[in-house]
């Protein structure tokens, strides 16, 4: 009985070796053999579902893209659902890989400020399988290590105090 587990296991670790041998990895993804891929490989569900905003900027982004969709690698795009409650922000940001394209659904929104009374809706398509966000505020307040608050007062000409002050917040990732 002991031999015969062995055995079993000795031909699925051969097996795994060799399926570790045939990967292909791109941009560190996986690439999957099309046999082998399943619908859960190109499908994403509760695109349609409104997120949670009550956090301190009152909005919250919904990602799409490799991580979540693993048949999107190589494809080069994906996408975000963007909820704001009225007067939520999605923040001033940047996309170093990626163009975008949003559309707003429902709502008032100002370069994504909503100023209506009522929650709002966008999605955005994205020229990327993995966009990376950068927030600015996050990337000049909350940056780990510090910048130095000198720097950042004599940048923004407010005492060192409202620096200290800023670089004290919980910088939430959205
Ligand atoms: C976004 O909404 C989801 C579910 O509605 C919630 O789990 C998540 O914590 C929210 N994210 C933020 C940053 O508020
Ligand atoms: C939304 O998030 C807030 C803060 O985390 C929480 O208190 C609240 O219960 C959540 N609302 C829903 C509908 O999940």
């Amino acid at each position: 009985m002991l031999a015969m587990l062995l055995l079993l296991d000795i031909k699925q670790m051969f097996r795994l070796t060799l399926m570790y041998l045939y990967a292909v990895f791109v941009n560190g993804k996986f690439c999957k053999d099309p046999k082998l891929a399943t619908a859960e490989d190109i499908f994403f569900k509760g695109l349609n579902i409104a997120r949670n905003t009550s956090n301190r900027i009152g909005s919250n982004v919904t990602q799409v893209n490799v991580a979540q969709i693993a048949g999107l690698n190589t494809l080069g795009v994906s996408l975000v659902r963007i909820d704001y409650a009225p007067y939520g922000l999605n923040r001033p940001h940047t996309l170093p890989r990626a163009t975008e394209i949003l559309n707003v659904l429902e709502g008032l929104i100002h370069f994504q400020f909503n100023t209506g009374h009522t929650n709002a809706v966008a999605i955005a398509a994205l020229s990327s399988q993995n966009p990376v966000v950068i927030t600015i505020a996050n990337a000049v307040f909350g940056s780990k290590p510090p910048i130095s608050d000198d720097v950042l007062a004599k940048a923004f000409q407010v005492d060192k105090k409202v620096v200290d002050y800023l670089q004290a917040q919980f910088w939430v990732n959205n």
